[in-house]
């Protein structure tokens, strides 16, 4: 190989000898491609063709992935819990890295992901629309299903009409982005879930944000607003990482004394709360109250998507200016089937919810007898309170190899010192399986010093 140093017009950098390595591996190079009297400019333009630009510049966009080696250190430690690929799932089991766990990390609160109906329906529709939708609901993406679903979700909340999203995220992009302009306030709790947040910057208003469950503190910023001003309040009805419920009856009457629109993301309450399982406005017979139900279709509803179910005024204005609704592709065929599919199932076995509950108290009352700190949660989601960082992995994989899966919770989702595995509970959850992670927990926490 000729001795040649290689001065890339754009930068000024060097080929180093660890480029001529990687070059030498790639494909073969033209014959001439090494010969001495080539200039430097011809050279550049043919190496160019067979490294990443990524490599042969300086691109400072990208300094910060190569110093990002924190989950690199973790995974060399074996104790990455991240992205495990499920390679079978019996609904509450599944198999990971060869062997079954229980799968105690899970959303499918009522166990519908597997149920014959749900199944059947969204093969049926495969079967019938295809695979996909191509386009969003605005132009060619709306299906029958789409419509029906709508439907049978304002039945169901008791709300004059529904829209349908493609992800319960998009939802909330959708239902804030859409109604809060400029000159607009919207006012959200400090748990409130990460789509919220993000919805509130996607709006062209101002964000206020309020101490969790401080209903107080949010009224003392709603009194400095002027009068007129359009605002909404927004909150999680079941917190997604602590399991409390909001306190929607308060909110309520905040929220009608200084005339903003309350909105209540049910993502977790659905299929969990309310008489029918609809939700936290039913839990507190409070529907009417409430302006807007938004959630999602990736928990109880076994699926993915998401839908903002409110008056038939608001719902035809975000028909048309949710921009995460229209400029994307609607709910494919399947998925919408399966939902409907669940809907009903949902209200046809409400014996689910019932098992679900028994379940949850099961959990619960294991957990606080055995010594371990569960926080205020009055849920199916138990997070259970380990400590620092590195202990919470540690506890994580060990409950794993002893064949249980959950959801680890670490900074910035929590202070460093408050870190914690979030357990939550299906309905078809066998009792034994509950026993098991509770002997599991016991004995790790004794081992790990955390009760
Ligand atoms: C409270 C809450 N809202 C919204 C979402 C987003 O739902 P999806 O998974 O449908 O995007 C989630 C999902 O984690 C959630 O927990």
């Amino acid at each position: 190989m000729a001795a040649v140093t290689v001065v890339f017009r754009n930068t000024g950098a060097q080929l180093t000898p660890w480029h001529a390595v990687a070059l030498t591996r790639g494909p073969a190079p033209p014959c001439d491609f090494w010969d001495p009297r080539l200039s430097c400019t011809d050279l550049s333009t043919r190496v160019a063709d067979f490294v990443r630009t990524e490599t042969l510049q300086h691109i400072a966009l990208f300094d910060k992935c190569k110093s990002f080696t924190r989950a690199r250190e973790i995974q060399a430690a074996g104790l990455y819990p991240y992205f495990k690929p499920i390679t079978q799932s019996e609904d509450t089991v599944v198999v990971i890295e060869g062997e079954p766990r229980v799968m105690m990390g899970s959303n499918n609160y009522l166990g519908l992901t597997h149920h014959p109906d749900v199944l059947a329906a969204a093969k049926a529709a495969l079967e019938r629309y295809g695979s996909g939708c191509t386009g969003s609901r605005f132009l060619n993406g709306t299906l029958d299903l789409h419509e029906r679903l709508e439907i049978e979700l304002a039945e169901f909340f008791d709300k004059e009409s529904c829209l349908v999203f493609s992800t319960g995220y998009q939802a909330n992009l959708g239902v804030i982005s859409g109604l809060v302009g400029r000159g607009d306030l919207v006012f959200l709790d400090k748990l409130d879930h990460a789509s919220i947040v993000d919805g509130a910057k996607m709006s062209h208003g101002e964000t206020v944000r309020f101490n969790h469950g401080d209903l107080a503190g949010l009224e003392r910023k709603l009194q400095r607003v002027p009068a007129n001003t359009g605002m909404m309040i927004i909150v999680d009805g079941v917190y997604s990482m602590e399991g409390d419920i909001a306190d929607l009856p308060a909110l309520i009457k905040v929220a009608q004394k200084y005339c903003a629109a309350l909105a209540v993301d049910d993502a977790h309450s659905v299929g969990v709360l309310g008489p029918k399982g609809d939700g936290t406005a039913a839990h507190f017979g409070v529907t009417d109250e409430v302006d807007l139900i938004v959630g999602t279709f990736s928990k109880s509803l076994a699926s993915i998507g998401g839908f903002a179910a409110g008056s038939e005024s608001v719902i035809h204005y975000l028909k048309h200016h949710a921009r995460p609704m229209i400029f994307t592709a609607a709910l494919p065929p399947a998925n919408t089937a399966g939902v409907l599919a669940a809907l009903r199932v949902l209200q046809q076995e409400p014996e689910r919810r019932e098992r679900l509950w028994v379940n949850t108290r099961r959990l619960q009352d294991g957990l606080r007898g055995l010594g371990f700190e569960i926080g205020p949660t009055e849920t199916p989601i138990i997070p259970v309170l380990i400590g620092p960082l590195e202990k919470t992995f540690l506890f994580w994989r060990q409950l794993f190899d002893a064949g249980v899966f959950t959801n680890p919770v670490v900074p910035p989702a929590v202070p460093p010192s408050q870190c914690r595995l979030r357990t939550s509970l299906m309905a078809t959850h066998t009792a034994e399986q509950i026993d098991q992670a509770l002997e599991a927990f016991a004995r790790l926490g004794k081992e790990l010093g955390v009760i």
